[in-house]
């Protein structure tokens, strides 16, 4: 089985393939972070455009690099959403007319299911597991119970962590993306300088909520008389502290009920581009621990966006025999656990 992933939701265009296996054969990927830095955020717009510009070329050569004929492939897959739909549709398309002119199966993707099914590619992990998928646009707890088969246990009230991460590092004027900057300057923080809120600790559920620790940043920044680099490191790791903390909280809760809806659940994964940083996986794999599930996190260029992870996916659908038709359309929302009921607030994507 040789499977072509191609992935353009967000600001990384790429293109790989993998087989059944579980084999990388080629994988490119471009980063659109320099187009998108003078505006500090992404631009839809610009992200579609880039995305155009440099799909072919990534495609070619992730099958040049793989010696693969795209009449040998089993399938090609795209990721169909969600995200910023400019982008997604340049994929889609693509995807299609290399399905229709090569005769070769098509298959769309669920960039999130991409994100959740990354453990079983890199760790075989088996169904069920709890996955907590924290990205720029995401931030969730679901119980993965199978290929398309999802139930979602929490989910953040306003922003996701990834956002959170990028507003206040905006905020603090580290660039953009934000997390890795925020990861960086917290090293030489003191995480106890500021007591930032921990959002929705000790209550019940597993839902998130960021937007107030968020507001607790910019208030304790702006009644600094001017900001040093010691203040935006203390500033920063008092951000990441607290926003790890209370993610820890929720997840603790989720295992609980994980545990009991699931007894032969073993796992706890983590997914999306959160899921590098380093001081939440630590959290994670003591929360894992104390409570009796065994963390997993792929690798930090499989938990960011890139074209491996849909590639898998696309695999792990064609093994169940789940083709899609040419008249399928990119969707800009599309929640992995449609019977969720949907959450309503301030920079709630699906
Ligand atoms: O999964 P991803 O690459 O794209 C989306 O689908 O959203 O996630 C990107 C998000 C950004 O918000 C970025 O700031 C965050 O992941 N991120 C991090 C780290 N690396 C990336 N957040 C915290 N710490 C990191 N090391
Ligand atoms: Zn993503």
């Amino acid at each position: 089985m040789l499977v072509l992933g191609i992935e353009t939701s967000c600001d990384e265009t790429a293109a790989a393939v993998v087989d059944g296996d579980g084999k990388v054969r080629a994988q490119a990927v471009l980063s659109q972070i320099a187009e998108h830095q003078p505006y500090g955020g992404i631009v839809p717009e610009i992200a579609a455009r880039a995305h155009l510009s440099h799909l072919d070329r990534l495609i070619a050569k992730a099958m040049a690099d793989a010696k693969v004929e795209y009449a040998d492939l089993s399938a090609v897959a795209a990721t169909a959403g969600p995200g910023l739909i400019g982008g997604v549709i340049v994929g889609v398309m693509t995807a299609k007319a290399i399905a229709m002119v090569h005769g070769v199966p098509f298959i769309a993707v669920n960039h999130l299911e991409g994100h959740a099914l990354t453990a079983r590619f890199t760790d075989g992990v088996q169904f069920p597991y709890l996955l907590l998928l924290v990205s720029g646009g995401h931030c969730q707890l679901l119980v993965v119970e199978g290929v398309g088969r999802f139930r979602r246990l929490g989910t953040t009230m306003d922003d996701a962590a990834g956002e959170a991460f990028d507003k206040v590092a905006k905020l603090i004027g580290l660039g953009y993306p934000g997390g890795p900057a925020i990861e960086r300057a917290a090293r030489d923080g003191d995480a106890a300088r500021f007591a930032f809120p921990r959002p929705l600790k000790g209550r019940p559920g597993c839902d998130f909520s960021f937007s107030g620790l968020k507001t607790a940043v910019r208030v304790a920044a702006e009644a600094l008389p001017e900001m040093t680099e010691q203040d935006v490191a203390d500033l920063a790791a008092g951000f990441q502290a607290a926003l790890v903390d209370s993610t820890a909280d929720r997840v603790a809760r989720a295992i609980a009920q994980f545990r009991t809806d699931y007894p032969g659940g073993r796992t706890l994964v983590a997914s999306g581009g959160v899921a590098a940083n380093t001081a939440l996986r630590a959290a994670l794999t003591a929360v894992s621990k104390k409570n009796g599930l065994s963390f997993v996190a792929p690798p930090v260029a499989l938990c960011t966006d890139n074209a491996v992870m849909i590639a898998w996916a696309g695999a792990e659908r064609l093994k169940l025999g789940l083709v899609d038709g040419l008249d399928i359309k990119p969707r800009p929302r599309w929640p992995l656990d449609p019977a969720a009921v949907p959450v309503r607030g301030a920079g709630v994507k699906a």
